[in-house]
């Protein structure tokens, strides 16, 4: 067992982004500054910072033009640091303020897709046209995400074959890989395994990623299951906070050190120091007043 576990992942922190935005406290720009700063000395070379989405969808990620500013002038080596837009006026409000890649986002589900982004999946292409050209024009990194790939809060189970095929259309279009999201983390490890074993008929390993929710406990298993087929890039939040505020009951992400302590654990190298990391969950609790609920977290923190 696990003889096919690859030597190393990439850790995509999604704290700063997916955590904060479900987060009913503001946290001050300079605070937001100083986590993403946290997370890099930890070692974490893709984070995703904010989200250039309409503020009054998104209150807790209002200074998105604030945060990006700031991580333009800092001097944070070797990171990418990326931001979430929904359409043109997002993109250009990142541009203006240094972003250089961004992450595009739509659901598998049609009714999601609609909550989210208020468009169905037909009219969500068109808007992302410009998107796509001024990206490619400007040599803009993309990502994509696809929500909702194991099951939709309002239409429960969604099609394998609907999921690559959206899969399959961004990354025609552009985007350098696709991250599937368990939006309310509803999977379990032998559904991940037939998902996955449909999406790789189509779409090599090496442009998936996964985003799992950790809502049920289970996202460290299906990982585990990504893991043995291939997946090298997994996206996760630091302390495990986070959620859509578009699906409810959608709660945090995998927590970050948990992913982090279970792959070193298994000798999987991350780049990533896990004392580094608690110091990390630790200034995001402080940010938030409120203990997190990644496991590893407590666990290292009790250790002093
Ligand atoms: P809309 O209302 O359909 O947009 O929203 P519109 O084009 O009709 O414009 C309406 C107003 O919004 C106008 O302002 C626009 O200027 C403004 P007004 O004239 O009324 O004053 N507007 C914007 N303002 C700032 N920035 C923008 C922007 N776009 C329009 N970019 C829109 C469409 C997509 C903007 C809206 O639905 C929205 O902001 N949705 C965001 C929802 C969201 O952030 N959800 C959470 C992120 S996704 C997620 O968490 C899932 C993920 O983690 C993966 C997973 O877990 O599965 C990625
Ligand atoms: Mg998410």
């Amino acid at each position: 067992m696990f003889d096919r576990l690859p030597a190393r992942v990439r850790v995509y922190e999604v704290g700063p982004r997916d955590g904060l935005q479900n987060e009913a406290v503001f946290v001050p720009t300079e605070d937001k500054v100083r986590l993403v700063e946290y997370l890099h000395a930890a070692g974490l070379r893709d984070i995703e910072i904010t989200s250039f989405v309409n503020p009054r969808w998104i209150p807790p990620l209002a200074d998105a033009e604030h945060v990006a500013a700031a991580l333009r002038d800092a001097p944070l080596a070797d990171c990418r640091l990326t931001a979430l837009v929904p359409n043109e006026r997002g993109l250009e409000r990142a541009l203006e303020n240094g972003v250089r890649e961004v992450a595009v986002f739509m659901s598998a589900s049609e009714t999601h897709n609609q909550r989210n982004i208020n468009k169905s999946i037909a009219d969500t292409w068109p808007a992302f046209a410009p998107v796509f050209a001024r990206c490619i024009a400007e040599g803009v990194r993309i990502r994509g995400y696809v929500s909702a790939v194991w099951g939709c809060p309002y239409e429960g189970e969604v099609a394998a074959s609907q999921v690559t095929d959206i899969a399959q259309r961004l990354l025609d279009l552009g985007v350098y890989e696709v991250s599937l999201g368990d939006t309310i983390g509803v999977g379990t490890p032998r559904q991940t395994a037939r998902l996955l074993e449909a999406l790789l008929e189509r779409i090599p390993a090496n442009a998936l990623a996964m985003h799992m929710h950790d809502t049920r406990g289970t996202a460290l298993a299906n990982c585990l299951v990504g893991l043995e087929l291939g997946i090298t890039t997994f996206d996760a939040s630091i302390g495990g906070m986070g959620g859509c505020p578009y699906a409810a009951g959608a709660s945090g992400n995998l927590a970050t050190e948990d992913l982090v302590f279970m792959l070193h654990g298994m000798g999987v190298e991350t780049g990533i120091d896990l004392g580094h990391l608690a110091r990390a969950g630790a200034f995001a609790q402080a940010c938030l007043g409120r203990e997190l609920p990644g496991r590893a977290l407590k666990a290292l923190c009790a250790a002093g």
